[in-house]
């Protein structure tokens, strides 16, 4: 018995209940190079499908649209951590929002890289036409350029120079990046008049920035006795 009065044993106990457990494996080393393997996995298999000649009979637009897609599909994931967090009491999937959101950039990256090599030639005149010729891409555009100030400080020395508080007001461009992508990815198919895959993001998007909205109201309201 230690003098403390707490045996060696009950010391070195493994916290009960299942969300404190969980939150101890997910701090695991390995968890965090298995969350890279996972979200480098669909750009691998749409990589390895152009190179295979596998993506169907249009392969430049179904490389574009899945690079698009994915870049969307994370930055839902990005935005539902935080609330995720709050409902579960999973505190350590907030170490993920930081490699949620590069991920969301490299994706968009990579999306824009695909359009402007193999749509566009790397023709910076073409690019610069398309961009004013067609609003969806414009859109498009400056959501990406958005992400280019969040993804250059989402390093530990940028946020130290930043200051906690500054960094935080500067990630939070990251609910109108959301609102851009949205609208781009809905000026798309307002073209074709299909609509049923942008209202299930478009529900997803305004059912995170809403409940932030919510809460924000709350914390608002003043404390009555
Ligand atoms: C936050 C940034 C962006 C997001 C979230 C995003 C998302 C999307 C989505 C979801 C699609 C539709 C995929 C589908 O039809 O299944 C798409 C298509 C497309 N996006 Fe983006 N995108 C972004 C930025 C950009 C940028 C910067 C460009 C180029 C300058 C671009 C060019 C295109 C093109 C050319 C298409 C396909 C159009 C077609 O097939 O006719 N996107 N994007």
């Amino acid at each position: 018995m230690a003098a403390t009065g707490v045996s060696t044993a009950a010391r070195r106990a493994p916290p009960k209940g299942l969300v404190p457990r969980l939150n101890g494996w997910l701090l695991h080393p390995v968890v965090k190079p298995l969350l890279w393997l996972l979200l480098a996995m669909p750009a691998g298999l749409l990589l390895w499908g152009a190179i295979q000649n596998q993506l169907g009979p249009n392969p430049t637009e179904a490389l574009i649209r899945g690079l698009g897609d994915w870049t969307l599909r994370l930055l839902c994931v990005t935005l539902a951590i935080t609330p995720l967090r709050q409902w579960t009491g999973l505190n350590s999937i907030v170490r993920w929002r930081r490699n949620l959101g590069v991920a969301t950039f490299l994706y968009g990256t990579l999306h824009w890289l695909s359009y402007a090599w193999f749509d566009q030639n790397l023709d910076l005149q073409a690019l610069l036409h398309d961009v004013a010729k067609r609003p969806f891409i414009l859109v498009g555009t400056a959501a990406w350029l958005a992400m280019l100030p969040l993804a250059l400080t989402s390093f530990n020395a940028a946020i130290k120079r930043l200051g906690g508080k500054r960094w935080q007001a500067l990630h939070k461009t990251m609910y109108a990046i959301a609102l851009g992508g949205l609208l781009h990815f809905f000026w798309l198919r307002a073209g074709k008049h299909n609509f049923a895959e942008v209202s299930v993001y478009a529900a997803v998007i305004f059912f995170l920035l809403g409940w932030r909205v919510w809460r924000w109201l709350r914390s608002r309201r003043p404390v009555t006795a």
